[in-house]
């Protein structure tokens, strides 16, 4: 039986879990590790014999709760919904008391995560963290979104703050070179107390929301230049490589450029990429993203948008179908030249600043709904490194909230004002050709459908207040009145006298 000493304890070996402990480890906290299927435990720790920090194998849950010094961080990184439930539930009887934390570091629905707080407080304090960075972001600096008591946290903090990816302090760009046993030195921490109780899962879920929309803009700009311009994936490799050189510089622009030059394992004359189905899944966090703004109204398009290009894709039987019925427009291939690869890189940094202007605005309202104070410079500030979509132009939004913290919407900031001002001619050409060419690029078009209605100064929502009030008396306010007067007109009897009795 281990002594109750190590700093903090971590339940789910998944690859996550795995890699989330070596890290911690690597950082020199000792830490009790347990898992469901108890050999899965005894291979990690035979697997890592040497760490800086020690990894203590644990049988049971009680040995486990007994080996962590008091009060108790426990991580849990389980299958977010009732499997969390479960284990909180099997710790608290395995001796778990009030003054012991547990950091739920899954990715589970911001809503779960208050309800919890409020169910177990006077048993457990329980934390809910998000996580971004898959595998090797855990192993060696993920970015980190807490948020919970800020009594928990402070026991917390000095945890995450080591094991969170590093950016610099000046430029913001990530601090790359962590190894096994000997992680970064320096840098600021991609970590920040966001909040009470759920803020930080919902922080989480919104960076998967813009994710989603960032992968879709990424594979629509793909599915462009391959369309018009005709071109293999390894020469669109060479283009996403130089295209990581200019303001789209990210993680995910950087592993499209890896993912198109990979030959395919079974056939090296062909690549990868071309035999993987055109089926994309998702696991949920898209889809809250979008239901929470439909919830709140707030016009979050892109991302709703990202999510439905995901289930369209889904429905591959039926596009086969279709494919063979319905008629567009035949391709004309245009001639690959450097004037249409530019646009399309325009139109996609564009529409990215929108999907983020989206996912701020959506943080924006989701505080005064639960009365949390978001800091959005610092929420982007710790997106500059270690999560998926991590990338230089984070380092703008950062500097955009700094300077004005109030900021309506991101598309307000001058520096993001200008950059659309720039491509936005670019932008439009692509959705043209799109268009014209009968080539899908709804994301590339919901983003600009949300740049022009934001900034119209007049959209024709008074025609639908008119129809409403005609077929259902819901009445409508006059431009000429004040705000809060409401008018109804017997519309039919007004337009056929012959009505009136
Ligand atoms: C991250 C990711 C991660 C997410 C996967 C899968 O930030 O590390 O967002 O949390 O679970 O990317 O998401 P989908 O299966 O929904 O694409």
């Amino acid at each position: 039986m281990a002594t109750a000493n190590t700093r903090v304890g971590l339940i789910g070996l998944a690859v996550m879990g795995k890699n989330l402990a070596l890290n911690i480890a690597d950082h020199g906290f000792d830490i009790a590790v347990f898992n469901r299927t108890t050999s899965v435990t005894d291979e990690f720790i035979k697997e890592n014999p040497i760490t800086p920090g020690k990894l203590i194998g644990c049988q049971s849950l009680r040995e486990f709760v007994a080996a962590i010094a008091r009060p108790r961080v426990v991580v849990v990184l389980v299958k977010a919904g009732p499997a969390v439930d479960s284990i909180v539930q099997q710790l608290i009887e395995a001796g778990l008391d009030a003054e012991d934390i547990v950091v739920d570091a899954g990715n589970s629905l911001w809503t779960d995560t208050i309800r919890r707080e409020k169910e177990y407080a006077g048993k457990i304090k329980f934390f809910g963290s998000g996580v971004s960075g898959g595998e090797l972001g855990a192993r060696f600096g993920p970015s980190l979104m807490p948020g919970g008591d800020p009594a928990s946290w402070k026991h917390l903090e000095p945890i995450w703050k080591a094991i969170a990816a590093k950016v610099d302090a000046k430029t913001g760009q990530p601090i790359p070179g962590a190894e096994p046993g000997k992680p970064v030195q320096g840098g600021v921490p991609c970590t920040a107390y966001l909040g009470p109780n759920g803020a930080g899962h919902y922080v989480k879920m919104v960076h998967n929301g813009i994710e989603y929309v960032d992968m879709q803009l990424i594979s629509e700009a793909y599915f462009l230049l391959r369309s018009l311009l005709g071109l293999k994936p390894d020469e669109l490799s060479a283009i996403f490589s130089d295209w990581n050189r200019t303001e789209l510089d990210s993680y995910l622009i950087e592993i499209t450029a890896d993912v198109l030059r990979q030959r395919d394992p079974r056939n090296k004359r062909k690549f990868l990429v071309d035999v993987i189905v055109d089926a994309a899944g998702q696991k949920g966090t898209g889809k809250w993203t979008a239901s929470n703004a439909l919830d709140m109204g707030i016009p979050a398009n892109s991302i709703a948008e990202a999510v439905f290009a995901r289930c369209m894709s889904a429905i591959k039987g039926e596009r086969l179908i279709a494919s063979k019925k319905l008629r567009g427009p035949t391709i004309k291939k245009l001639r690959a030249g450097t004037a249409v690869i530019e646009a399309i890189r325009q139109a996609l940094y564009c529409s990215k600043i929108c999907a983020y202007a989206q996912g701020f605005q959506l943080m924006r309202e989701a505080q005064k709904e639960y009365n949390w104070k978001l800091d959005f410079g610092t929420i982007a500030s710790i997106w500059r490194g270690g999560c998926i979509i991590r990338a230089r132009f984070l380092q703008k939004i950062t500097d955009a909230y700094q300077i004005n913290p109030q900021l309506v919407n991101l598309l307000m900031d001058p520096y993001f004002r200008k950059e659309i001002r720039n491509g936005q001619d670019d932008w439009r050409k692509v959705i043209t050709l799109a268009v014209q060419q009968g080539i899908p690029a709804p994301a590339f078009m919901s983003a600009l459908a949300y740049y022009d209605a934001y900034r119209s100064a007049v959209l024709p929502a008074n025609l639908i207040q008119a129809q409403r009030d005609y077929f259902g008396a819901h009445t409508y306010e006059r431009l000429d009145s004040p705000s809060g007067e409401f008018f109804h007109v017997d519309w039919p009897a007004a337009n056929r006298p012959e009505l009136k009795v």
